[in-house]
């Protein structure tokens, strides 16, 4: 199955509205290319002097951009690599300031549908989770190996689930018999124990399975450095958009935006501030923008989204 890019029309505006893109030149940064529908939909929107430079670590994912390059060529760049490393990986390709960041962090429907790939508790896999197959440890180990304490620690800080200590007991008790290695094992233990809402739409695994997963691949520290590293490399008036599809990582990125729009914090009553603190971006959206009706009808995955956008000051 195809990935349908979320928020596509908004975030392309927002970005295409940043004062280096404006004059007809730049370099945009889409630093979760997946299937590249938000790469394509900037190179299509732009100027013929705006060039995109794309990472993802998922080496499929990677592959699958071959085909963009061979269409924009000089204008369009994908780089394998962590966007926490942004800033080694963008000094490494001798790219030095940016005109627009846009991150779509996630899953693509590519990673999700892939059964192999073990982040589905629809689909039977083996219990590997990680975006980037050639590195870490999959979740099979953490689920296995990790210790009842650490096992509820990660359901509840990453998953938010209210029954996070009884399946981690229930995971530790089980695995002494079989270890679990495949989604299906997991998702059916979970199963038997969730009780499913009249009127929810989540799956009782669902959680777990978040939560397993921002875990093996290291999902929000990796986010705030890349947050970070955004605010450092945008060039003044440049934009960077945001897409997060829970609240974890919408909280994050509220927060970051939110201490980077404050200045200085001394007490009114301070004649010189000695906080030294400056307001370095403008934040763009508010309470954040939502997909239309129309947009989640024709593609109900964006029913999560939240897109939160800044400029550099
Ligand atoms: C929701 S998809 C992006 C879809 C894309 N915007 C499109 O329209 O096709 C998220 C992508 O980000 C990649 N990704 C997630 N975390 C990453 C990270 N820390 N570093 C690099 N890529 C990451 C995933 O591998 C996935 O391919």
């Amino acid at each position: 199955m195809e990935h349908i890019p979320v928020l596509l029309k908004e975030s392309i505006d927002i970005l295409l509205a940043g004062k280096g893109v404006v004059g007809g030149e730049g370099v945009l940064v889409d630093a979760t290319f997946g299937g590249g529908g938000h790469s394509r939909g900037l190179l299509e929107s732009s100027a013929p002097g705006v060039s995109v430079v794309a990472v993802d670590r998922d080496p499929e994912a990677v592959l699958r951009g071959q085909a963009l390059i061979s269409e924009f060529a000089y204008r369009f760049r994908l780089l394998a690599g962590n966007y926490a490393d942004l800033t080694r990986l963008l000094d490494d390709a001798g790219i030095g300031k940016i005109d627009g960041l846009l991150l779509d962090i996630g899953l693509s429907s590519y990673q999700l549908e892939e059964g192999g790939r073990g982040f589905s508790f629809q689909s039977e896999g083996p219990l590997d989770m990680r975006m980037d197959p050639t590195t870490g440890e999959p979740a099979a180990m953490i689920v296995n190996q990790a210790d009842c304490k650490t096992l509820t620690k990660i359901f509840r800080d990453f998953g938010e689930e209210p029954y996070a200590a009884a399946i981690a007991r229930k995971i530790v008790e089980s695995r002494s018999q079989k270890p679990f290695l495949t989604t299906r094992s997991l998702a059916a233990l979970i199963e038997e124990m969730v009780p499913v809402y009249k009127h929810s739409r989540r799956h009782p695994a669902t959680r777990v399975f978040q939560a397993l997963r921002i875990s093996v691949n290291d999902e929000l520290s990796a986010l705030r450095r890349v947050l970070e590293a955004g605010l450092e490399r945008l060039e003044c008036g440049a934009r960077m958009v945001v897409i997060s599809y829970h609240s974890l990582e919408d909280r994050l990125v509220k927060q970051v935006f939110r201490q980077a729009s404050k200045g200085c914090v001394c007490p009114p009553r301070v004649p010189v501030c000695g906080c030294g603190q400056k307001q370095r971006v403008k934040i763009l959206t508010g309470r954040g923008v939502r997909p239309q009706d129309s947009e989640i009808a024709l593609n109900p995955r964006s029913r999560s989204a939240c897109l939160r956008a800044i400029e550099l000051l």
